[in-house]
């Protein structure tokens, strides 16, 4: 019997006949030769048919295929130096699967409309894979990480009544009798978690009724949420830049073959694997802006341009601490000696990506952290729970969020958050 293997395996059966069930992506014959381009999910590679080896008609076959056919190739694996992948099928037999015709995404360009319509059929592109593989190998490294670390994953629930990080951007939902929303954060029930079991975090997707069309933005993401106690600040930054650190030394290490594909360059991404990253002062950042011309003032959010100037000054990712306790929600700890800033930082990432993580030293006084919370104008009793955090126990604590599709889109090199996550969702988009 022949042995069935998936096209990765290759470099293991070098001269010898194996079985692959793959998918035809494109093809080239003459007379005398075909060329398949061959994927099986594994990896990409070519089949080759020689006439004069094979029966007509399974040279008749191979000439006949259309582009997504499935099919059971049996063939000899060899080297093959001229391509990145390595390796070649001489191809001895085919069997047609299923077939396919008048396959809309083809070789030629196509509008991204058009692509993010057929995305269920987008997704099997070279790139579209690269981009899933990094994904999933961010996924690994990310349990690994913590797991190490001793955190716990907690998973925090979806249906929420709660609004962490303010009201103007929830999806809300009936939920029988009384209004319920989708979560935006799972940062309060990590909190809570932190409390029980010490170091925690939540890797899920939250949701945001984001009006704002951008690059950066998607209504659906996932978010990786880390919360310590009997931790500072000063602690949470050194496990984010570690956390960075890792997550980049993951890929270079175990996706060469995905960054090759996307024409990303690993002596780019070795630049992030240092630690510390350079930190500035939300105070400097509107000094360094302001110099640059940008129309900023002191009180002012960074948008899009502010943080991708910012990220372009630095060749690591940057910390930009301590915001004004303005634009940052209730539940930050306030600067000591300082009356208007937070204990928090975001992490913008290099080469003008921005913002990646946003987190902070949590208010841990009960009477404060109730008054916060009614100056945001928020229903106390929503948040009851989670002021007994600060009645029984209450400890330093503090932790962060990295959106996922953030960190994809920038160590992928993407340049929009809507090929970082298979189905994105964005204000016009709900379909596929
Ligand atoms: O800065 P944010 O809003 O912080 C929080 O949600 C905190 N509760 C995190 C915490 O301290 N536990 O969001 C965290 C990160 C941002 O830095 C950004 O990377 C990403 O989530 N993010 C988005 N990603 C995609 N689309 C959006 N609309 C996003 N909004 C935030
Ligand atoms: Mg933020």
């Amino acid at each position: 019997m022949t042995q069935e293997i998936r096209i990765a395996e290759a470099k293991n059966h070098v001269n010898e006949e194996v079985k692959i069930g793959a998918w035809l992506t494109d093809k080239r014959s003459s007379g005398k030769i075909a060329f398949l381009q061959l994927r099986d999910g594994s990896a990409f590679f070519q089949g080759v048919v020689l006439k004069n080896q094979v029966s007509e008609e399974v040279f008749q076959t191979a000439k006949e295929l259309r582009q997504e056919t499935s099919m059971y190739i049996t063939g000899e694996i060899h080297e093959d130096s001229r391509s990145h992948f390595g390796y070649e099928i001489e191809v001895h037999n085919i069997e047609v699967v299923g077939t396919s015709e008048d396959y809309p995404i083809t070789p030629k360009e196509h509008g991204i409309e058009f692509l993010l319509d057929h995305r269920h059929l987008w997704l099997r592109s070279k790139r579209q894979f690269a981009i899933q593989q990094i994904r999933n190998e961010m996924a690994r490294a990310t349990y690994e990480f913590f797991n190490k670390e001793g955190f716990i994953k907690m998973d925090p629930p979806i249906l929420t009544g709660s609004a962490p990080e303010g009201t103007t951007e929830l999806f809300e939902t009936d939920y029988f009798d009384q209004k319920a929303y989708l979560s935006q954060s799972g940062q309060l029930y990590a909190e809570a978690g932190a409390m029980a079991y010490g170091k925690v975090f939540t890797f899920g997707p939250v949701f945001r009724a984001e009006k704002s069309k951008t690059r950066r933005h998607l209504t659906e993401f996932w978010m990786i949420e880390p919360e310590m106690a009997f931790t500072h600040q000063e602690e949470s930054l050194k496990v984010q830049e570690n956390y960075i650190a890792f997550l980049v030394q993951s890929v270079l290490d175990n996706c060469a073959y995905d960054l090759k594909i996307l024409d990303r360059d690993p002596e780019i991404l070795k630049r992030y694997t240092k630690t510390p990253f350079p930190r500035i002062r939300y105070d400097k950042a509107i000094e360094m802006l302001q110099g640059a011309g940008y129309d900023v003032k002191w009180g002012d959010d960074l948008g899009s341009p502010e943080e991708t100037y910012l990220s372009e000054q630095f060749e690591q990712p940057v910390f930009v601490l301590n915001y004004p306790k303005a634009i940052k929600p209730f539940y930050m700890l306030p600067e000591e000696g300082r009356d208007d800033t937070y204990v928090c930082a975001d992490l913008l990432a290099p080469e003008g990506y921005g913002e990646i993580i946003g987190g902070s030293e949590r208010e841990v006084d009960y009477d404060k952290l109730k008054a916060a919370i009614e100056a945001k104008g928020l229903d106390l009793d929503e948040y009851e729970w989670y002021l007994d955090l600060r009645k029984y126990g209450s400890v330093p604590h503090a932790g962060f969020g990295l959106g996922f599709e953030r960190a994809i889109t920038w160590i992928c090199h993407l340049d929009h958050l809507r090929e970082a996550i298979p189905f994105p969702r964005m204000i016009t988009r709900l379909k596929p």
